[in-house]
Order: C-alpha cells, then sequence, then structure tokens
C-alpha cells in the first residue's frame, strides 16, 4: 500500500524526500547509546539530536530544562514507541502513518507516544538561539492580515495557550481553506491529524517543558517562546511550503 495514500492533500505536503532531519551516523549512533534501538536493531525510530547545544536558549529555557525534556521525556517517548512497534506492522511505516493508523485503529499507547515524539521532534525545531528574527515578508502579511499584525498575534499565541487547560500543545498552523489560525490541542494529538492543517511553530504546554524555569507562569513562558525563542525561519518555510503545496518538514529520523 502507498503510505501517502492514507493521508489527506494538506499532510502529503509534509512527506518529501529528504529533511533536515534525516538520519545520520550520529543521531544513530545517540539512539543506540540510549538503548532505542529495537532488539532486532532494524526499523527502530531514531531520536534526531537536538539542533542546538542545550545551554543555548538560557535564559529561557535552562539547561537543567532542557536536559530533562529531552533526556528524560522525549527520549522516553521514543523508546516506549520502540517497545510497542517491535516485532509489529508498525515497525517499519513512517513516523506519520503510525500515528495515523494508530488512531485509526485505536491504539491509543502507541498513538499517544508516537504522536509525543512528532511533536517534541517539531518543538526542537520551533525554538531557535537566533534572536530578533522575525516571519519573512510573505509570512509576516498572511500574520497582519489575519491577525492585525506580528504584534497581535503574538498576544493572541499566548491568549490561546492560557486558556488552555491541561496538558496540550499550541501551535501557529495554515488551513487549506482559512489561511492561519491559532490552535490547541489535547494532550498528544498533533494538529495535522485534522484535516488540511499544516504546522508552522508548535510551542510545548505540558509543565515538563517549563516548571523548572517558570514555576506556574505559563503566561510568561509562553511570551517567552513566542517572542524570544519562536523559529520564525522554519515557520516561514512551512508557510512557503504550504501555500505552494510543495513539501515541508516531517519526521524522518
Ligand atoms: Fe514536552
Amino acid at each position: 500500500m502507498n503510505t501517502l495514500s492514507l493521508m489527506d492533500p494538506a499532510l502529503r505536503k509534509l512527506m518529501p524526500r529528504s529533511s533536515k532531519l534525516a538520519p545520520t551516523k550520529g543521531r544513530e549512533s545517540a539512539a543506540k547509546a540510549d538503548g532505542c534501538a529495537s532488539p532486532s536493531g532494524s526499523s527502530a525510530l531514531q531520536p534526531p539530536q537536538l539542533p542546538y547545544a542545550y545551554d543555548a536558549l538560557k535564559p529561557q529555557i535552562s539547561p537543567e530544562t532542557m536536559h530533562y525534556h529531552f533526556d528524560k521525556h522525549y527520549l522516553g517517548y521514543v523508546a516506549k514507541v520502540n517497545t510497542l512497534v517491535a516485532g509489529t506492522e508498525y515497525a517499519s511505516m513512517p513516523l506519520e502513518e503510525m500515528i495515523r493508523q494508530a488512531a485509526w485503529k485505536r491504539k491509543r499507547s502507541l498513538q499517544t507516544n508516537a504522536a509525543q515524539v512528532w511533536n517534541h521532534a517539531f518543538f526542537w525545531d520551533s525554538l531557535s538561539p537566533v534572536k530578533d528574527r522575525g516571519p519573512d515578508l510573505v509570512l509576516a502579511e498572511a500574520i497582519a492580515k489575519t491577525f492585525g499584525s506580528v504584534g497581535k498575534f503574538r498576544e493572541k499565541f499566548v491568549e490561546r495557550g492560557m486558556a488552555h487547560v491541561g496538558s496540550g500543545w499550541l501551535w501557529l498552523a495554515w488551513h487549506s481553506e482559512r489561511g492561519l489560525m491559532i490552535r490547541t490541542t489535547e494532550n498528544a494529538i498533533p494538529v495535522w491529524l485534522a484535516s488540511g492543517r499544516i504546522p508552522l511553530l508548535v510551542c510545548d504546554l505540558w509543565e515538563h517543558a517549563y516548571y523548572l524555569d517558570w514555576k506556574n507562569d505559563r503566561a510568561g513562558w509562553l511570551d517567552a517562546f513566542v517572542t524570544r525563542l519562536a523559529n520564525w525561519e522554519l515557520a516561514s518555510k512551512q508557510n512557503s511550503a504550504a501555500v505552494n503545496g510543495t513539501a515541508a518538514w516531517q519526521y524522518s529520523a
């Protein structure tokens, strides 16, 4: 079966032949060192390495938070997925298809853990140590048209994240009919699981993402993300891919 046939047209755009997270020798070595390879050593998810140093995002994200978040939480999801899929039909699936199939067949544990791997990988790329970089002209104009200005978008992004109760994810996404939108999803659900949506940025709303640094100040965390940490280069590339119907980010490790 053609794996892409299982996906809606918007998601197909997320399935390029290559991406910046393509497997590397280093990633494979890191995964095996963390015990994430499958017992057979084949078809296991390989976690990407952080695209920056553990201390590159301080003071908004401390090295302690990054170590707990990446080394414990994220690699824990990767290890759990590899345990769940070992010896099954899911083992050889691209992660996006694994998530869709697990959702369709109500494999809740696999769906949750696989989605957390995808969401976190996109989240690591949604962060950047490069300061004072904004969206490119095309995305800036789209943001201004939708939200009024980049500043108003930031305010609405924080408001939407504050209105979300419990754990989840806060997205800037593009919809095939509605254009740009801010959405939250519950727990581990990727925004693209709903038809027609392509993510531009995501912020982690789980407390493990910010509590060591921001305690109960979720608004402070959200403002830091959208003002100081957001990777606008990724968002601009995603927006361009969405608008032009070309390939965008995928989990390929
Ligand atoms: Fe997280």
